[in-house]
């Protein structure tokens, strides 16, 4: 039990520790209780500045005591929040014994800039071009060579009249920019400002530089890559300046008060000196090119001579004044290198390169520690497998070269890229000088830094091998929106393959920031019609609405909600998720989905893709639109509209029923995914339930026990067969080793998800290199089944954010022990079991403020006791397996044990 009176901990705005800059509405507070307890109620308190700075001062808002067990997504409900301005928040809560805890320790935000306060100017140096010829890449057309060009380097010199005691740098770029500070790189995210729609919203960072400025001569620089705005983005080989401008540019405000008092500002403006320097080109697919021979050395330190440069010196930059693009404070999560890793192998090949392997499939680049004579070359090429030949396969990048190059100056460099991210395992470096020793090269692990909320570890290797690979496929993908992959000349944020993996995500990661940023780029690609895209942020790709791919703009914000009790974003988005509804409700008549399917990629990518009916998966993703519809407008507290998503619901049900549904519990055509969508989305009445079910066992037998999903069916395959009692087949198809299968992959040395289930197999080599990706996370949504059912970490239908868990293990297969844990809004909820000497138990940890129903299963479910000898409160039916009963226990937080007769005894 929590000690009476201890304050809350981890507060949480916007799911952001204090964040520097945020919308004021996206101010949402979340706080954790310590130790075990429950909340009764709370108060929050809000106050401008600080608490300590204005003793005694009256809040902008106190909430008074709210009885609520709320400790998520409480709304700052005060007077309005003044833009640019920091304030202070702290909470207190009651216990139910009406016990008061000490306020929190308070935590911060600060609010965006509003538009009128920005005075900064665009500013860069226009499209200059230089031709490069990039490293040999046999048999590829080379016809982006010449469009890549230099970088950026933006210097600014400005005198302050005292020492600062505070100050903000908020800054962007159209394209990416590292800001520097009297020499010093500011902050350590990478890719910045991170990718939207350009025309539409640029995001912009806010970094405290208070400790980098100096009294009396300071330094304000940047340099800008292309990044997605005027670089090669997507697949039509084409630079981004088609889709978004020609070439970077940079956006710069520092805000300074000093010790007197007195305020400073410096903008980014006309007054600003720019050339091209070392670093020749920089772009996302293609990779970078470093001169070092031309680094203007201390060009971004107080005293540097711009004069005394040699060739083509600092000039003024071209200065464009702000438009109407909206600035928007990033909601986001930074960028950043998250982890390093060494090499594994080193194999010289026979043209004296290094060929190296570093174990693991990852998006990053190499770091390397070189010293030649100056003009060697070193160049870099990275690929996810090897060929036949030992050889790096790269047939698979299409037309993305992903390579890095560098040319030494005299004396000993670090050599590594900042504006380009490749996805690897395997790198060929030539003209590496001498022989690299232990840590000159290792592989830099690059992607959004969200922070890993979930674990699993079983007694099966192969399974936690699975689990590793989902988790690093997210990682490599998740790079300012969720992309498709992180290799070839794609790398798109398609809707459908964020949708599957979507629950699968929030279990592996804490996403609620990420996820909530990229529904604005949903958003901002919307049509007018209403349909939603097929790729966010949006390029000049035309396709919309394709079935199981708009419809992320309903699935990505209810599962947000769901695992987060999020409801800001649902308000956010409730006008666009309802225009989505209107549009298809006009499009389609008899409540079946037959048109506007836009580019219709079906069951993607499952081996037998094309035989489920399009209209039945259309149909069917309707459906689920409209019950989740139903339930985030009662979430949004808007009774009216949800009443009307139930009745859209019943209406498409019985038409989905009447289509593709017959008396026999058959579903047209009899694909497992129709199956799956049918049964996954309540569209089988309920007394042919059972009987579809085992005609989608029949379909798995048929199949010779395996799956034939594509990214649309495979997420809820599993948990559709535990669902209806058929755990054992679902372990089945988990083990299964043979094509199609995960373990396939595995076996195959995988350590990523495959695009495709045949990506490489001993009879056919690699699939088609037009499409044949490594790194594509869509068929790990099965992660989620391993949380939800394997470990039984789960919620009671119908709630949000983790205060009524239902605990429910799904024992099977092979395994004897699996273990796991998930960071909810709550707290650490801990679940594992274990079947040993014909006992079955399971440990399980509910955080603080929560409450949870465990289900055990047993062979005989009266017999099943918790650690101190409690019985359960009820025994029933174990709806995972037929002839097994489980025993319910109602807790509350804390560690608790249960154990009985293991099930195997009931088969
Ligand atoms: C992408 C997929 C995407 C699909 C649409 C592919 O090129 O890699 O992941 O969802 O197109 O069918």
């Amino acid at each position: 039990m929590t000690p009476a009176g201890l304050p809350p901990v981890g507060l949480r705005c916007a799911h952001l520790h204090n964040p520097l800059a945020i919308a004021p509405d996206r101010v949402r507070f979340s706080w954790l209780l310590p130790g075990s307890g429950l909340q009764q109620a709370y108060q929050i308190q809000v106050i401008p500045n600080g608490f300590g700075l204005l003793p005694g001062a009256a809040p902008l808002w106190d909430s008074g005591q709210v009885p609520s067990a709320e400790s998520a997504d409480v709304p700052c409900d005060g007077p309005p929040l003044t833009p640019g301005r920091r304030y202070e928040w702290r909470v207190r809560v009651w216990d139910p014994a009406g016990t008061a805890s000490e306020w929190s320790a308070p935590a911060s935000f600060e609010t965006e800039l509003a538009q009128a306060d920005w005075a900064a100017s665009w500013i860069g140096l226009g499209a200059a071009r230089e031709s490069f010829t990039p490293p040999a890449q046999p048999g590829k057309p080379d016809a982006v060579a010449s469009a890549l060009r230099p970088a950026p380097y933006l210097r600014h010199s400005f005198t302050l009249a005292g020492r600062a005691v505070t100050a903000r740098l908020h800054i962007t770029a159209l394209g990416l920019y590292e800001a520097r500070l009297n020499g010093q790189r500011v902050g350590d995210a990478f890719l910045t400002p991170g990718w939207t729609d350009y025309g539409q919203r640029v995001l912009y960072q806010t970094y405290d530089v208070t400790g980098l400025l100096r009294d009396g001569e300071n330094v304000l620089g940047a340099i800008l890559g292309d990044g997605w705005y005027s670089g090669f983005v997507g697949f039509d080989a084409k630079r981004a300046g088609a889709h978004y401008g020609a070439a970077p540019e940079l956006l710069a405000q520092l805000e300074v008060t000093l010790e007197d008092g007195t305020a400073a500002r410096v903008v980014s403006d006309g007054r600003w000196q720019g050339r091209f320097a070392a670093i020749r080109h920089a772009d996302l697919l293609m990779g970078e090119r470093h001169d070092l021979r031309l680094e203007p050395h201390g060009w971004d330190f107080p005293g540097f001579d711009v004069t005394a440069c040699e060739g083509d010196g600092w000039r003024a930059v071209d200065q464009r004044p702000r438009d109407t693009r909206v600035l928007a404070a990033d909601p986001g999560v930074p960028v950043r290198v998250t982890q390093e890793l060494s090499p594994v192998a080193v194999r010289r090949g026979a043209d004296g390169s290094h060929v190296i392997d570093f174990g693991q499939n990852l998006t990053g680049w190499l770091s390397l520690r070189a010293s030649g004579p100056a003009g060697t070359s070193v160049r870099v090429r990275h690929a996810e497998v090897l060929d036949a030949g030992g050889g790096l396969y790269t047939d698979n990048l299409r037309t993305a070269r992903q390579a890095d190059e560098y040319v030494l100056a005299d004396g000993p460099a670090v050599l590594e890229p900042r504006f380009t991210v490749h996805g690897f395992r395997y790198a060929e470096v030539a003209g590496y000088p001498g022989e690299p020793g232990p840590g000159d090269i290792v592989a830099r692990v690059v992607h959004s830094d969200i922070a890993a909320a979930g674990s699993w570890e079983s007694d099966q290797a192969w399974l936690d091998q699975l689990f590793r690979n989902i988790d690093w496929g997210q990682r490599g993908n998740f790079i300012s929106v969720p992309t498709d992959c992180p290799q070839r000349d794609e790398r798109l944020g398609w809707l459908g393959d964020a949708q599957v993996f979507a629950r699968t995500a929030s279990y592996n990661r804490d996403v609620a920031a990420f996820f909530a940023k990229w529904l604005d780029d949903v958003a901002d690609a919307q049509l007018p019609s209403g349909a939603f895209p097929d790729i966010a942020p949006r390029l000049n790709f035309p396709g919309a609405a394709a079935p199981a791919w708009g419809d992320a703009g309903v699935i990505v914000p209810w599962t947000i909600w769901k695992m987060y009790g999020d409801r800001g974003v649902v308000m956010r988005h409730f006008g666009a998720m309802t225009a989505w509804m209107d549009f298809l409700e006009r499009g389609n008549s008899g409540y079946l989905r037959t048109r506007d399917l836009g580019h219709n990629y079906n069951d993607w990518l499952s081996p037998v893709s094309d035989d489920t009916p399009r209209e039945l998966l259309a149909t069917a993703y309707w459906a689920y639109d409209a019950a989740l519809m139903a339930e985030l407008a009662d979430a949004a507290g808007r009774a009216g509209e949800a009443a009307g998503y139930r009745e859209l619901r019943a209406k498409i049900g019985s038409a989905f029923a009447d289509a593709f549904v017959s008396a026999d519990g058959r579903l047209t055509s009899g694909t497992q995914t129709a199956y799956v969508l049918g049964l996954h989305m309540g569209l089988v009445p309920d007394h042919l339930l059972a009987v579809a079910a085992g005609h989608l066992v029949d379909a798995i037998r048929a199949a010779d026990w395996h799956l034939t999903t594509g990214f649309v069916g495979v997420g809820y395959l599993l948990p559709v067969l535990s669902s209806a009692g058929h755990t054992d087949v679902a372990y089945r198809l988990l083990a299964q080793r043979t094509f199609p299968s995960w373990r396939y992959m595995i076996d195959r040395g995988a350590t990523t998800i495959w695009e495709r289930w045949d990506g490489w197999s001993e009879e056919r080599g690699f699939q088609s290199a037009w499409m044949n990706s490594f790194n594509h996370y869509a068929l790990g949504s099965v992660g989620e089944w391993l949380y939800r059912f394997a470990l039984g970490i789960d919620q009671a239908p119908g709630t949000a954010g983790f205060g009524r868990l239902l605990l429910r293990p799904h024992p099977g297969g092979s395994l004897d022990r699996a273990e796991g844990s998930y960071q909810s809004v709550r707290g650490l909820v801990r679940a594992g079991w274990e079947r040993a000497g014909g006992r079955f138990s399971y440990r399980v940890e509910v955080p603080p403020n929560a409450r949870a129903s465990v289900h055990v299963p047993s062979a005989a479910a009266a017999q099943v006791r918790d650690a101190a000898g409690g019985p359960p409160v009820s025994v029933g039916a174990f709806p995972g397996l037929r002839g097994v009963s489980e025993a319910v226990f109602q807790v509350g937080p804390g560690r608790h044990e249960f154990s009985g007769p293991d099930l195997r005894a009931a088969r």
